[in-house]
């Protein structure tokens, strides 16, 4: 699927690295492109245009999922709202200031969140 990205792939890959303490990035076919191995967060392979909370297996956060049903898509605006403040953002997806998100980093320099949405896009063409 083609997804529309505006960052710099290359820079990605580098600021990827801030995500592998709890991400990994692993095709269908099991072979792990990115990523130290560690899954506290969910296999971000394909992320790019997919619907948020959709890794079979892995466990979301109760306000993750509400997300994910209400329709959130990770196109590249949401991507980078989220990356930057995961809980924020999610309170006011929801509309539910209680609402509280699993991920703890964020991300403190937006253009490193355009960066890596651009790399995780082009890992899964
Ligand atoms: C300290 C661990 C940790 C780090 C570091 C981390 N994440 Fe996460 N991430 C998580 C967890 C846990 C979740 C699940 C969130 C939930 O269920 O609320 C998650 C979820 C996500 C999701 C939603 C995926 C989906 O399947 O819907 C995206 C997108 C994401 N992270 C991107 C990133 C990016 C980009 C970085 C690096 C800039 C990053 N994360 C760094 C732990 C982390």
């Amino acid at each position: 699927m083609a997804v529309a990205f505006s960052g710099d792939p290359a820079a990605g890959e580098a600021a990827f690295r801030q995500c592998t303490t709890c991400h990994t990035v692993t095709n269908p076919a099991g072979e792990m492109l990115a990523g130290r191995g560690l899954a506290v967060g969910p296999n971000l392979y394909g992320v790019a245009g997919r619907p948020a909370g959709e890794v079979e297996g892995f466990k979301y956060s109760a306000s993750m999922a509400a997300a994910g049903a209400a329709g959130l898509v990770w196109t590249e605006d949401q991507f980078v709202s989220y990356a930057g403040n995961p809980t924020a953002f999610l309170r006011e997806y929801l509309a539910d200031p209680r609402a509280r998100g699993a991920m703890t980093h964020q991300v403190r320099r937006e253009q490193e969140s355009f960066d890596v949405y651009a790399y995780l896009a082009t890992l899964a063409q």
